[in-house]
């Protein structure tokens, strides 16, 4: 059973990876109307991927005895300037995350909540992931620089980036 405590954080963190899930799909479809094909199935695969993080959340508090909340979400943003300022912000929202999941870690140990600790475990490790992969995009991106060819390239190498990493999760 969960304390209420804990329940209110996951539940916190069930808004948290539905509000990225919006925010990807803003991006999806920013890139899409841009013409950027492979960034737009980049980020609607990204999108839900984060569908996935807050569905897992959402079953695991109602299996605990928690109740888990579907609430309101804070609109994304519609447009970007850039695909590199896209990626830049995708980077730092990652961030934002991994505090909020270390935030929950924190909780878990305060409740003495170790399977609930345990279960976290997935999301830590996960974020180390995805960080990484958001710096590797960033580093390609900054050697393109204004490189059309290069956009190009890019445009094409991100969906077998995307490729690549969900294979790697389904080996685990
Ligand atoms: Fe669910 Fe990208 O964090």
């Amino acid at each position: 059973m969960l304390t209420k405590k804990m329940e209110n954080a996951l539940n916190e963190q069930v808004r948290v990876e539905a509000e990225s899930s919006q925010v990807y799909l803003s991006m999806a479809s920013w890139a899409e109307v841009k013409g950027l094909e492979g960034i737009s199935l980049f980020m609607y695969r990204h999108s839900d991927e984060e569908r996935m993080h807050m569905l897992k959340l959402i079953k695991y508090i109602n299996e605990r005895g928690g109740h888990a909340h579907i609430t309101t979400l804070k609109a994304p943003k519609k447009d970007f300037v850039s695909f590199q300022k896209m990626f830049q912000e995708l980077y730092e929202h990652e961030i934002e995350v991994s505090k909020c999941i270390n935030e929950l870690v924190h909780v878990s140990l305060e409740e003495k909540d170790y399977a609930t600790h345990n279960f976290l475990q997935w999301y830590v490790a996960e974020q180390i992931e995805e960080e990484a992969l958001a710096r590797t995009i960033l580093d390609k991106i900054n050697l393109i620089g204004n490189d059309k060819g290069g956009l190009y390239l890019f445009d094409r190498d991100v969906q077998q980036i995307t490729v690549d990493s969900s294979a790697s999760q389904n080996e685990v």
